[in-house]
């Protein structure tokens, strides 16, 4: 073993000590409900296939016709010769759906984040350093753009709205461009940022807003839309409630220019495949309807996390159908997580750096494609961790 690759496993062996060294583990979805992992059958409380979209009959022809059509990949960034004509289909339809003038379709949405954020803070085009307002519990991938931006955050407590309002207050006589960064529904912890205070401090202390709906877009808001329609700047995801995979931006006519002149991500990455396009523009046809499907997924969650509360667990703020059960020990956590495997229960553990330290959780994600028993299962189990908890002081 080389010097330098000493170094890597020293890394990989204090993660093991402290029970935060992860594995990728070989698995299949045999639907939008079920995880097979070494041939073995459980139900899958950890995806982010909100709406059970990933198996949707149209989203798999499509991405099949397209791929017959158009051949399975793009050939190049679509600034070169990879803007297929369906771009333009696709985005004409996120823009209405988000209400904004324009969207960008983009390769991911760790990758939005990571190339979007640097274009818009760009210091030569602002003329001076940007100030950046973010959430504490952003996502890693803000914190990614933010960082290649050479920004520094200026961080308020999760949600605080009197600690933004403080902070804001401090920098009011700073003329550099201002912006507010937040996520409108929190992944780690299924709570939903207060947008409507975030707009009126926008508007008092001259900031742009910047959101991303990763869990939000196609679970709330009017026809799945989401909730972040007052924001600048919107980023999200068709990764989780659209069942497939990219992201996009939606903004004013202006930026989407920018960012076409000015964003690494779109400029030197090769446009997405024409399956995927196929399967998200599957998606945006049928995301729209599905209100049942929306209000099946926010009962279920909102059950879970009655049960949860009545066992005395911790579930944070959770208000959406990411509910978390706030561990704390990362240990612990994955005690929890196999014990709730023995019972054919599929729910990751979460731990930090991905949460705060000390914050290691189970995150329960919900889908439409669950069905009651599932759900039922899962709250029986929920009933006998409070048994082994009891027993072993598991959950502290
Ligand atoms: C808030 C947020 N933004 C961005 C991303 C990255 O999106 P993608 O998985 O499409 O790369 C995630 C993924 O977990 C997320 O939770």
């Amino acid at each position: 073993m080389s010097k330098i690759e000493s170094l890597y496993r020293d890394f990989l062996q204090n993660q093991e000590s402290q029970s935060l060294k992860r594995e990728l583990i070989p698995a299949f979805h045999p639907s939008s409900r079920e995880i097979i992992v070494a041939d073995k059958t459980y139900l899958n409380f950890s995806s982010n296939d909100y709406l059970g979209l990933s198996k949707h009959p149209l989203s798999v022809k499509r991405a099949n016709e397209y791929a017959e059509k158009y051949g399975a990949g793009a050939g190049a960034s679509r600034l070169v010769t990879g803007n297929l004509d369906l771009f333009k289909t696709i985005e004409d339809k996120i823009a209405h759906f988000k209400k904004k003038e324009a969207a960008l379709v983009m390769v991911s949405g760790f990758q939005t984040n990571a190339s979007v954020l640097p274009a818009v803070f760009d210091k030569k085009i602002l003329r001076q350093d940007a100030l950046v307002f973010s959430d504490k519990l952003n996502h890693a991938s803000m914190h990614v753009g933010c960082n290649a931006a050479g920004v520094s955050q200026i961080r308020y407590r999760h949600n605080d709205m009197a600690h933004l309002a403080e902070l804001l207050e401090k920098h009011k006589n700073d003329n550099a461009p201002k912006f507010i960064l937040t996520e409108s529904v929190f992944s780690m912890d299924g709570d939903i940022a207060p947008l409507d205070k975030i707009y009126e401090l926008a508007k008092a202390y001259d900031c742009f807003t910047i959101i991303d709906e990763a869990h939000a877009t196609g679970v709330l808001g009017e026809n799945g839309s989401g909730l972040a329609h007052g924001a600048d700047l919107v980023i999200g995801t068709f990764s989780k409630a659209f069942g497939a995979f990219g992201a996009y931006v939606a903004c004013s006519k202006i930026l989407k220019n920018y960012l076409v002149n000015k964003c690494s991500g779109l400029i030197y990455a090769t446009a997405l495949p024409p399956a995927t396009l196929g399967s998200i523009n599957a998606a945006l046809d049928l995301v729209p309807a599905m209100d049942k499907e929306r209000a099946y997924l926010q009962n279920m969650a909102q059950t879970v996390r009655n049960e949860i509360q009545n066992l005395h667990f911790d579930c944070g703020e959770s208000m959406t159908q990411i509910v978390p059960l706030i561990i704390r020990s990362a240990k612990n956590t994955i005690l929890v997580s196999d014990m709730l495997k023995e019972n054919k229960i599929w729910a990751s553990a979460i731990r930090p750096p991905t949460v705060p330290a000390n914050g290691a959780r189970i995150r329960f994600a919900f889908s439409a494609a669950h069905t009651q028993n599932d759900v039922d299962h899962l709250i029986e189990n929920l009933k006998k961790l409070k048994t082994l908890h009891h027993n072993q002081g598991a959950i502290s």
